[in-house]
């Protein structure tokens, strides 16, 4: 059987802001259908990361390459495969929020005719909320259009930037499905998080980045069962009940970030 070709390689990635090196050598691919996590600490160079993968930020080095296209070389081609959900999403909040779904489908190039637009939003449980102003709607419900938004154009790769920060445990656990389903469709998501419990919930495999660099990549379990008798790592009292979450912290440390 031929190989599926992978949807992001990620090669030898230095991201500057003037002489701080906030990316460092970064290198990771997506295999189609994956859900892959990026973990790291405030500061850590997520989003950087995902700004360069995104096209919105000019890399000092390295290599994008998104379904099979270079983001220098191909940058259109390579950005229609990409839906993007930023960490801080603001739509205008005086528009309605069929108006601001239409605006996006007619960027895209993508016709929405009522019907559909109607889909969509049952999809996102807000299927009252045509004519309501996004500025009107909670934090979590305007995660939702933000994220119907970022997947409009059946994009291959989808990236989320902390998805699921400030929803409630029933709109976390939709998302959770939501993804699913994205994936079934043969989506490829990448998403950052804080949540060990989220990681291990959804990511196939997760990436730790900690002052710009990657420190592993592997899948959670792997993680906890490679470090587990790791005394460098996990202490030996947390050793019999050792969570991601203590392999996280024994690789970033205990250290706040400024
Ligand atoms: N526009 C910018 N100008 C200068 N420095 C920046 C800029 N954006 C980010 N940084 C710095 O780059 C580093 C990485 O930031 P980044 O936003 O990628 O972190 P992150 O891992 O997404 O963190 P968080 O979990 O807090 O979202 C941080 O030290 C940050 O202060
Ligand atoms: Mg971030």
């Amino acid at each position: 059987m031929q190989e599926q070709m992978n949807v992001l390689e990620v090669t030898g990635l230095n991201v500057y802001y003037g002489s701080f090196h906030a990316v460092k050598d970064i290198s990771f691919t997506l295999r189609p259908g994956e859900i892959f996590g990026l973990l790291g600490p405030n500061g850590a160079g997520k989003t950087s990361t995902l700004s360069a993968v995104e096209g919105l930020l000019k890399p000092r080095s390295g290599t994008i390459v998104v379904a099979g296209f270079d983001m220098k070389e191909k940058p259109r081609h390579a950005r229609a495969a990409l839906g993007v959900q930023l960490q801080f999403t603001s739509f205008q909040p005086e528009l309605k929020v069929g108006e601001i779904i239409q605006l996006y489908a007619g960027i895209y190039g993508v016709a929405m005719p009522a019907d559909k637009l109607a889909g969509i939003l049952q999809s996102i449980k807000l299927e009252d909320a045509a004519d309501k102003k996004f500025g009107q709607l909670s934090g979590g419900q305007q995660q939702r259009v933000s994220l119907a938004i970022a997947t409009l154009h059946n994009p291959t790769l989808v990236l989320l930037d902390e998805p699921t920060s400030g929803l409630d445990p029933q709109s976390r656990r939709q998302l959770w499905e939501r993804m699913e389903v994205l994936r079934e469709k043969g989506h490829t998501i990448i998403l950052t998080t804080h949540s060990m419990e989220e990681a291990e919930a959804v990511c196939d495999r997760i990436a730790i980045i900690d002052h710009g660099a990657i420190l592993v990549i592997d899948t959670p379990q792997s993680l906890i069962d490679t470090y587990r008798e790791n005394p460098a790592v996990v202490s030996a009292s947390r050793r019999g009940k050792i969570t991601l979450e203590d392999v996280f912290i024994g690789l970033t440390g205990e250290t706040i970030r400024s």
